[in-house]
């Protein structure tokens, strides 16, 4: 898979790609490019953003900087999804990033201050996301978190099966997983279920299914 970020901060990514998955999966099942809107614009002295028509505070990022950066990256209008991290975008879930991680390529705008004019979001994305209801003060952080939620699907990215019994998985019904234990087994008094240390695989993953909110 290869996934396209257009951000005004390539290197706030940098400790991202260091950390599992995506260090894990990075150079083999993805590629990952970070493109800076500045290199492309088409305005002088590294202008992408201006002020809003109708006044008002904060700064819009304009449209043809966009455009333009897609342009020098693709030639044209991508065919694969690009998608505008917008708090007014369908909210991310785990439906989504299974969406997402099935897609060969996949672009993924980011905004600041007071976010995209409303052409880039309706004329040059085919798809806007929200990673919650609440306003954060760029996409980048939005970014990373659906370029981590889809590295960890995609092959590689974690130790065998641990990515199949998941909070939201199918195999757990889209449900929470149940809770996990470590040694010690008695810790002050808080003891883990005596099921889990009885070594009877039966009983254990009924006690787990049960226990799946
Ligand atoms: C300060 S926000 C703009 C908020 C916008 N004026 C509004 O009220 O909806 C700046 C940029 O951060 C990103 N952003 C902030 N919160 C986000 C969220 N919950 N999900 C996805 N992107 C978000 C978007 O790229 C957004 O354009």
């Amino acid at each position: 898979m290869r996934i396209d970020v257009f951000t005004l901060v390539p290197h706030a990514f940098a400790w991202l790609t260091e950390q599992r998955p995506i260090a894990a999966v990075l150079g083999s099942e993805l590629e990952l490019r970070l493109f800076n809107y500045r290199d492309t614009t088409p305005l002088r002295a590294g202008q992408v953003d201006d002020e809003p028509y109708g006044g008002g505070a904060g700064m819009v990022l304009r449209v043809d900087v966009v455009a333009a950066a897609l342009e020098a990256v693709y030639g044209g209008a991508p065919s694969h999804p690009v998608v505008a991290l917008s708090p007014q975008g369908r909210p991310l879930t785990q439906a989504v990033v299974e969406e997402l991680a099935a897609e060969p390529e996949l672009t993924l705008l980011s905004a600041r201050f007071e976010g995209f004019d409303a052409r880039i979001v309706e004329r040059l994305a085919t798809d806007a996301i929200s990673i919650g209801p609440y306003v954060l003060s760029n996409g980048d952080l939005p970014a990373m978190v659906v370029l981590d939620a889809v590295a960890r699907r995609l092959p590689g990215a974690l130790a065998e099966g641990s990515g199949e019994l998941e909070s939201f998985s199918e195999e757990l019904g889209g449900g929470l997983e149940y809770p996990h234990y470590t040694r010690p087994p008695d810790f002050h008094g808080w003891t883990v279920p005596d099921v889990l240390l009885s070594g009877d695989h039966a009983k254990i993953e009924a006690w787990r299914r049960e226990h799946v909110r």
